[in-house]
């Protein structure tokens, strides 16, 4: 979603910023845009919608050393250069991550000018009202953060202040990178790793004055606030390595991110020891209920673990979409329970909202998080799970759901042990899971046959993808990865439900891809609705562990696995037919549109 990067400090200030909003890219956005501080104390700015590419920072000057730079992803106000950040009003220069509910009330109340249809310049107006009378920048922004309802990350700078930024965020990550006489901030510490490692985690109320030197924090009554510097470490740089996409590079990485997110965690003895999770054993002995919550993929990995962890501890499991649990008052009792929370970025604003409820509620919180420092990692009262998976560029998420449902198993397994459950259904466990890199590393292997698979079928627009048993919360997943990389209408149902609405869709133009389980009685029954889909003359692709079937149209054929994870080589092969489909229908595979890879607004 949108980027936030700003730099005070001895070197060229477009260029810092240019490189760091290149380093944003991969997060999705619509317009790119930078201001910084000439020489003569005047702002000059360039915007444009598009890539930052289109941007045309030649004509900045060289020598400015305090700018600040946005990468937009649009909510208020459509895609024009007019609407892209930063804003000026007055003597402010700002850009803005967040939704600002109450911009109308505001520009009404203080008469403020707009050019834009944006609830940013609002802000910025708002800021300058203040700072007209208190002529500081930090009060200027305080009092106008008082007035504000909504969210923000924000930076602020004015040729009045020259060489000052004014950071603060709401529910919009900020951290500010303390380089040697510089300062860069950044709403992620990817457009800040290529300059230093040492970084200053912003929390929500904080407000920084920052200058190449100095960088004071106070709360929004502003009371000083201690901070710590914490090293992070280096991001690897990301590129594709040969593969045609980013997806693609993910795709075939899952052997090596399952790896990592195992490692030094399931011993030879087939024991699951976890450093992570922060719970007394009589916590852990009196847990009788389960929350797992996440949006999109990271709420689907939780779908498919809710079937095993059932299964393996007896106990219920609740999966939750964030964007509801927030809102509602779900029944559970916060003593006997505990709420995961999932999520790839550890920023979704929905995710951590939900969290702020559940920790309202007084309920055990944990996390299943990639990025490591962010909001949610470090939000979680109990600890929890880092994935490991390293850089996920790629917008739709394969090897993050993978691992988070590994990582769900794992805890499922920490947990039966600590509960004196049989060793042995842990050991199984433990077992399947080792032997998974192997086995989804063969499923990459289907790569070329699944894609002559989706030559044939890209050109079908309405499709099913069913599951039963475990497979059907992988059907939701593959179904959600085939909607959004190719733009074609997939609807996930549970097998055994066709008959009860959705065979009504059927005809010869329809896609069904079936997902066949290992179990003998479900697998018959699941035939049964393949015969059904064909006798309406439907079109059907089969996955299964067994050989080809004479009454489906394609098949591919799976590693036959460990029940308890036989879904995510399934899963591998609808990640690897999204990919296919896509780039068969010339889709933007990395970046679809509309979407974003860290969904920082509700
Ligand atoms: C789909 C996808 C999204 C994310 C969702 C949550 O491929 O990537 O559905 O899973 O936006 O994001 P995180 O995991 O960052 O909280």
């Amino acid at each position: 979603m949108c980027g936030i990067v700003g730099y005070c400090g001895p070197k060229s200030a477009k260029s810092v910023l240019y490189g760091g909003l290149k380093r944003l890219e991969y997060r999705g956005y619509d317009s790119a845009g930078i201001s910084v501080l000439d020489a003569d104390g005047k702002v000059q700015t360039v915007k444009s919608v598009g890539t930052v590419t289109n941007l045309d920072a030649g004509t900045l000057p060289d020598d400015a050393s305090t700018g600040i730079g946005h990468t937009r992803w649009a909510t208020h106000g459509g895609v024009t250069d007019l609407n892209a950040h930063p804003h000026t009003s007055g003597a402010i220069t700002l850009v803005h991550n967040g939704i600002i509910e109450n911009f109308e009330t505001l520009a009404e109340t203080y008469n403020i000018e707009r050019i834009s249809q944006t609830d940013t310049e609002v802000l910025a107006g708002l800021i300058d009202h203040h700072f007209a009378s208190t002529g500081s920048l930090k009060d200027a922004v305080l009092a106008a953060l008082a007035e504000v309802q909504g969210t923000y990350g924000i930076v602020v700078m004015s040729p009045r202040q020259p060489g000052t930024l004014v950071a603060a965020r709401k529910g919009s990550p900020l951290v500010v990178g303390v380089g040697r006489d510089e300062h860069i901030i950044a709403s992620d510490p990817q457009a800040i790793v290529s300059h230093t490692d040492n970084i200053i985690f912003l929390d929500d109320g904080e407000v920084a004055v920052i200058d190449a030197l100095n960088i004071d924090v106070y709360n929004l009554a502003n009371q000083p606030q201690t901070k710590m510097v914490e090293e992070v470490e280096q991001a690897a740089e990301v590129n594709m390595a040969g593969f045609g996409s980013f997806l693609e590079k993910e795709i075939h990485e899952q052997p090596s991110s399952l790896t990592e997110v195992m490692r030094g965690r399931i011993s030879g003895d087939g024991r699951i020891t976890l450093g992570g999770p922060d719970l007394t054993a009589d916590q852990i002995a009196g847990l009788d209920n389960i929350l797992i919550i996440g949006c999109g993929t990271a709420y689907y990995a939780g779908m498919y673990a809710k079937y095993e962890l059932e299964d393996l501890l007896g106990i219920p499991v609740q999966v939750e979409h964030a964007s509801e649990f927030r809102y509602r008052h779900a029944a559970y009792s916060p003593s006997t329970s505990l709420a995961i929370f999932m999520s790839q970025s550890g920023e979704t604003a929905d995710t951590l909202a939900a969290l702020e409820e559940a920790k309202r509620r007084g309920v055990p919180t944990m996390g299943i998080v990639n990025t490591v420092g962010s909001t949610l990692a470090r939000s979680v009262s109990n600890g929890g799970i880092y994935l490991h998976a390293g850089t996920e560029v790629s917008v739709a998420s394969t090897k993050a759901y993978s691992s988070m449902v590994v990582a769900l198993l794992m805890f499922g397994g920490f947990l039966a042990d600590r509960r004196g459950q049989r060793l042995g259904d842990i050991r199984v466990l433990a077992e399947d899971l080792v032997n998974l890199p192997h086995e989804i590393e063969l499923c990459t292997k289907l790569s070329d046959p699944i894609k002559a698979i989706a030559a044939e079928i890209a050109g079908h627009s309405n499709w099913f993808v069913l599951g039963r048993g475990n497979l059907f919360p992988i059907a939701l997943e593959g179904a959600l990865k085939v909607t959004e990389v190719s733009y074609i209408h997939a609807q996930a149902f549970p097998t055994g439900e066709m008959k009860h609405g959705p065979i009504s869709l059927i005809d010869e133009g329809h896609i069904s891809v079936v997902l066949l389980p290992e179990d003998k009685l479900l697998y018959d029954k699941s035939i049964s609705g393949v015969q059904e889909i064909r006798a309406r003359e439907g079109k059907v692709l089969t996955i299964s562990s067994r050989p080809a079937l004479e009454h489906s149209d394609w098949h591919i054929t799976v590693p036959m696995v460990g029940h308890r994870v036989s879904g995510l080589v399934m899963n591998c092969c609808l990640q690897l037919l999204a990919l296919h489909v896509a780039e068969k229908l010339g889709r933007d595979t990395d970046r679809p549109r509309n979407l974003a890879k860290s969904v920082t607004v509700e």
